[in-house]
């Protein structure tokens, strides 16, 4: 029996490709006192893994060698632990690969209402939590209030949008294309959604929102935060979730800074978020979302691979802003 994993070859210069990782097989690991063995089922891409690579991120910049950072929904098939047992299905962080040994730290249990377990990843797991926070918390979005988020069709976004529509706001996104857009609109019903790659975002914001919007959810900074600003689209008291920045992950050097003069003006706020900061919290943020989704009041999509040989080139899609829906990689029994 062996283990595959996913480990960086090189640094990546500009936009990830998949020679830059290679896959690896090893025995596997003993399970020491206090370890698990866990067999991971899905597994996460994200994108701030991008900017980790690149040593733009808060926690470690893992080295050449390294398996790629990710989290996973994963089976424990051996515990010598006091808390996780053969069979719990656990979320926690792996790093990209078949399986692994872990004292299982970082761990919470897959709850029940996760179904398909991959929502654990998505909707109902980090990314709809940063949604949920971002708009209920950092921006306090009111019934009535225009939310406005880029990266519309992707798992942070698309809660961002339905979560918003929940608390009686409306709902505007932000996506790279026409397909993206569609299902913004027809599937997660937000009110509308612009197509920033063909469409005049400039003039549809100024006839979508002529008074301007109330929160603008920032998950990609670049042009679009620079239009949003900068062609003063904040309505008074506007508030900008400064979210991600995914437009920049792949550059080597930032760019220039936006004119965030406008901000004074329009007497915004930008208000940073960092999900981590709602971990104690999660049950709070799971109640809520498991009961909507439950309702089947939420919708979700997924992007999703077979077969660990394919989660480079997957996660080099996901850089390229090809994927549609929460990256996952999905592993067969
Ligand atoms: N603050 C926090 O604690 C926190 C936590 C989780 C995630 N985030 C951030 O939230 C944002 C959305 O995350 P997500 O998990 O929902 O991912 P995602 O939407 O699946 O992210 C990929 C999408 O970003 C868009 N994009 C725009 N410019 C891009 C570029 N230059 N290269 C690649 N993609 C580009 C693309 O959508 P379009 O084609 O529609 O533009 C692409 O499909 C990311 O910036 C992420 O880092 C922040």
């Amino acid at each position: 029996m062996t283990e595959s994993r996913v480990v960086i070859r090189r640094v990546p210069e500009g936009t990830p490709r998949p020679e830059d990782f290679e896959i690896v097989d090893s025995p596997p690991m003993e399970v020491g006192p206090g370890q698990i063995r866990v067999r991971t089922e899905w597994l996460s891409l994200d994108p701030y893994v991008r900017a980790l690579l690149s040593g733009r991120h808060f926690r470690r910049m893992p080295q050449p060698g390294d398996v790629l950072p990710a989290r996973a929904v994963a089976q424990v098939v051996e515990s010598r632990h006091d808390v996780w047992n053969v069979g719990d299905r656990l979320v926690l962080e792996t790093g990209l690969q078949s399986g692994t040994v872990t004292d299982g730290t970082d761990a919470w249990p897959l709850h029940p209402g996760h179904l398909p377990a991959s929502t654990a990843l998505g909707i109902l797991g980090t990314p709809g939590m940063t949604a949920y926070f971002g708009l209920l918390d950092v921006a306090q979005v009111q019934p009535g209030e225009i939310v406005l988020v880029s990266a519309a069709s992707g798992p942070v976004g698309s809660m961002v949008g339905q979560i918003a529509k929940l608390r009686g706001a409306r709902a505007i996104g932000l996506a790279g294309s026409k397909e993206k857009c569609d299902w913004v609109r027809k599937v997660a019903r937000f009110e509308a959604c612009i197509d920033y790659r063909s469409e005049d975002v400039d003039a549809r914001l100024r006839s979508l929102a002529p008074d301007g919007v109330h929160v603008f959810f920032d998950n990609t900074g670049g042009t679009l935060q620079q239009i949003v600003i900068g062609r003063r689209h904040l309505a008074r008291g506007a508030r900008v979730v400064l979210c991600g920045l995914v437009a920049q992950y792949n550059l080597d050097e930032a760019p220039p800074g936006p004119n965030l003069g406008t901000l004074m003006a329009s007497r915004a706020k930008i208000l940073p978020l960092i999900v981590y900061d709602y971990e104690h919290r999660r049950s709070e943020f799971l109640r809520e979302a498991l009961a909507w989704h439950g309702e089947g009041r939420l919708v979700f999509k997924e992007d999703i691979v077979e077969g660990l040989q394919n989660a480079a080139a997957h996660f080099c899609r996901l850089m390229r802003g090809e994927n549609f829906g929460k990256s996952l990689v999905h592993l067969q029994r």
